[in-house]
């Protein structure tokens, strides 16, 4: 049984695994018609319990990183490939990942976003439908074709990886900071996208 309201999943039972291991079902946040969407793998413990995605550890680097590129969280909005927590936080199997697209591509369409920020190497792959090195290719600008448009997508590491190794904090921040330069903010709220320039 499947119910959605809008880009909401307010009941699915696709995924046997999932239904066991989640309290509840994780939706996107953040305005209807942002111009920036970020999307991530899948919710962990906090965002299980909170029922939002990037609200535990991962979630405070990213609030910081958009902090200092001028965006406060709620200007952007913010998504994950699969909706329910895995169990032990694994990855999502393909197949799960299969069974949530159709939510994200509904979402996509929806938000309609100037540029869809991924975060890490799941989401990277599963929108630009090929191998991903996510360290080497982050801030990088690439054209997706998604649900049968063309979409701006910019290769970012996960918010984690900064966690375990510093040494991604920087390429994270950078990335960030493209994304709101392009996304069209400024540290003084105002702007114009230039994704014209990319
Ligand atoms: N990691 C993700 O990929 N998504 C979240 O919502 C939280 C952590």
């Amino acid at each position: 049984m499947v119910e959605t309201d809008g880009p909401d999943v307010c009941a699915c039972e696709r995924c046997p695994a999932l239904v066991e291991s989640r309290s509840r079902i994780v939706n996107g946040v953040g305005p209807d018609d942002a111009a920036l969407l970020f999307v991530g793998e899948a919710p962990g413990a906090q965002e299980d319990e909170e029922g939002e995605p990037f609200v535990g550890r991962s979630g405070s680097v990213l609030d910081d990183a958009l902090r200092d590129a001028g965006l406060a969280r709620a200007d952007v909005r913010i998504t994950n490939c699969v909706r329910c927590r895995p169990p032990e936080n694994r990855d999502p199997h393909a197949d799960e990942l299969d069974n949530c697209a159709e939510f994200l591509e509904a979402e996509i369409a929806h938000v309609d976003p100037d540029l869809i920020v991924t975060l890490g190497k799941v989401p990277g792959e599963r929108l630009l439908d090929r191998s991903v090195a996510v360290t080497k290719e982050a801030g990088s600008v690439v054209d997706a074709r998604l649900g049968g448009e063309s979409r701006r997508v910019l290769i970012c590491v996960h918010p984690a990886a900064t966690l375990y190794d510093r040494s991604q904090r920087d390429g994270f921040e950078d990335a960030i900071a493209k994304a709101a330069d392009l996304g069209g903010a400024s540290a003084d709220g105002g702007g114009q996208s230039r994704l014209g320039d990319y």
